[in-house]
């Protein structure tokens, strides 16, 4: 099974408007393809991981090493919370609310009173300005400054000497227990600031995330006794409901060194990392090349991360919804996300188009052996080609077998490193000399389709196709085998309902190859 799933969010790395974006005015937003319209642009890595195969623009390749899929947001929304909970097993009826006229009438009136002071503004506002032109009145008339943004948040900036940290903490508890259901908007935040005009932010900002509704795959991998190890805003975004551990960071680097750090230590259960400048430092400032250059970084540094990957350990790359920097306006964009799955474990297929975020917490589940109760449909059975698996492969190989004279039906199955099973039987002849064997079979369709490289050969052979004892390769399939397999190349002999493992070394000892030539 697998000991540790590592998902890396690019925040707000989509590809594509989702088929419903005109409801949020973004038709044709696609925030990978602008990207790649940077010279600072330099994914090698993400590329040979199958980034590109999933819309197959810019370089689809033949070969990927990851599994890859497109990823459909089920919730309505393209917001940050959305997004991550989706992919966590909750789906979301209406996006968090947003206030770009300001909060209703009725919430602000609740608000003063429970607290007993008025409040200023009730706009967005950049939150430097808004100090700067909000703050001499704060300071004169003791009211709370009280805004929002793009996102959905409420804000409550006050100066420390006016109200004290701990009051404006308590002021925004108010908040956030008057801002639920309807008006329950993703984040309450304080927002203290000191000094003289234009005054300066201090360090005692503190966030108020709306609770999950509902247990999300945090909760069920912490149940199960595992841990949850959360690098950068993943805490807040999950307001720390299942969180075992939680890792702030000041950014991407730092959060790409945390992850580091945490892959090379012993841990077992789920590494959950958000990497949040693509979003809030380029996304939103419609900066493309600052985009491309921070996600070549995060490329650059891919090798050191999966190098430190163990035997059971996956990695997948995904995003949470996308803020494509060519588009018009500053929000974020309704889109598809990537997903790529990596690891030793794992055949790197083509998973298709997942209808939710949320097949990534089912299938995290599933790969740390947690049944899942929540929303979402694994998809690590299909990336799991077992012995057993390609053994079956193998016996359907036999029914097509071509064997009048001998009545010795042969099938085999071979595994390439794309994926993809190519299937074989034996080819008789009157002649009897020309007949083709059915790993040679095998061989011959898949070295035809462009394969070079594999990964398992599954045999299998009986008399009238009765499987009653083991059928395994003549001498000319072996050496034609380590043509294109090294040694350690595992052939499965089917023996009745035994699987035989064998490598090709057990078979065919001191072999010539190529590789002295
Ligand atoms: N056969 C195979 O298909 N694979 C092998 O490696 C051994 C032999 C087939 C060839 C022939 O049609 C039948 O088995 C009997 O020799």
């Amino acid at each position: 099974m697998i000991d540790r799933v590592f998902l890396i969010v690019i925040d707000s790395l989509g590809i594509g408007a989702l088929p419903d974006a005109k409801d949020y005015g973004d038709e044709g937003s696609d925030t990978l393809a602008s990207v790649m319209t940077s010279k600072k642009a330099s994914l090698e890595n993400l590329k040979s991981l199958g980034l590109f195969n999933i819309n197959g623009e810019n370089g689809g390749i033949d070969f990927p090493r990851a599994a890859f899929a497109r990823m459909a947001e089920k919730s309505n929304g393209k917001d940050t919370i959305i997004g991550h909970w989706e992919m966590c097993g909750v789906v979301s009826e209406r996006d968090m609310p947003t206030y770009p006229d300001g909060f209703p009438k009725g919430i602000i009136e609740e608000f003063e009173k429970r607290c007993g002071r008025g409040t200023l503004c009730n706009k967005p506002y950049s939150g430097t300005k808004v100090i700067a032109d909000y703050g001499k009145e704060h300071i004169e008339t003791g009211k709370l400054i009280v805004y929002t943004s793009a996102d959905s948040v409420f804000q409550i900036a006050a100066h420390e000497d006016i109200v004290p940290i701990e009051e404006l903490y308590r002021y925004c508890e108010i908040a956030r227990e008057i801002l639920q259901g309807e008006h329950g908007v993703g984040r309450v935040i304080a927002r203290p600031f000191e000094g003289e005009h234009p005054y300066t932010r201090t360090s005692r900002r503190h966030d108020y995330a709306i609770l999950p509704p509902h247990e999300t795959t945090l909760d069920l991998v912490k149940n199960a006794g595992l841990e949850t190890v959360c690098i950068g805003k993943i805490s807040d975004i999950f307001a720390s409901q299942g969180v075992t551990k939680a890792i702030k960071t000041s950014g991407n680097t730092d959060g790409m060194t945390k992850a580091l750090a945490v892959v090379k230590n012993d841990f077992k259960g789920f590494c959950f990392i958000n990497l949040v400048d693509f979003d809030s430092v380029y996304g939103h400032r419609r900066d493309i090349d600052g985009y491309a250059a921070a996600l070549t970084e995060f490329d650059k540094w891919l090798p050191e991360f999966m190098n430190s990957m163990r035997e059971n350990d996956v990695l997948m790359i995904t995003g949470d919804h996308g803020c494509d920097p060519g588009f018009k306006g500053t929000d974020h964009t309704r889109e598809y996300t990537p997903l790529l799955v990596y690891g030793k474990q794992i055949m790197p297929l083509n998973l298709g188009v997942r209808e939710s975020f949320a097949d990534i917490g089912a299938s995290v589940c599933e790969m740390l052996g947690i049944e899942n109760t929540l929303y979402g449909n694994s998809f690590f059975k299909e990336l799991r080609m077992t012995k057993e698996r390609l053994c079956a492969h193998a016996k359907e190989a036999m029914k097509n077998s071509y064997s009048p004279y001998s009545n010795c039906k042969v099938g085999a199955a071979l595994l390439a490193k794309s994926g993809k099973v190519y299937l074989g039987c034996n080819i008789e002849n009157a002649s009897f000399s020309p007949t083709i064997c059915a790993e040679r079979s095998a061989f011959a369709a898949a070295v035809s389709a462009g394969e070079r490289e594999f990964l398992a050969l599954a045999v299998c052979g009986g008399k009238n196709g009765v499987i009653d004892g083991a059928f395994y390769p003549c001498g000319v399939c072996r050496q034609v085998i380590r043509e294109f397999c090294s040694d350690d190349f595992p052939i499965y002999v089917l023996n009745g309902s035994e699987i035989i493992s064998l490598t090709l070394k057990d078979l065919l000892p001191h072999s010539f190859s190529n590789e002295v030539m």
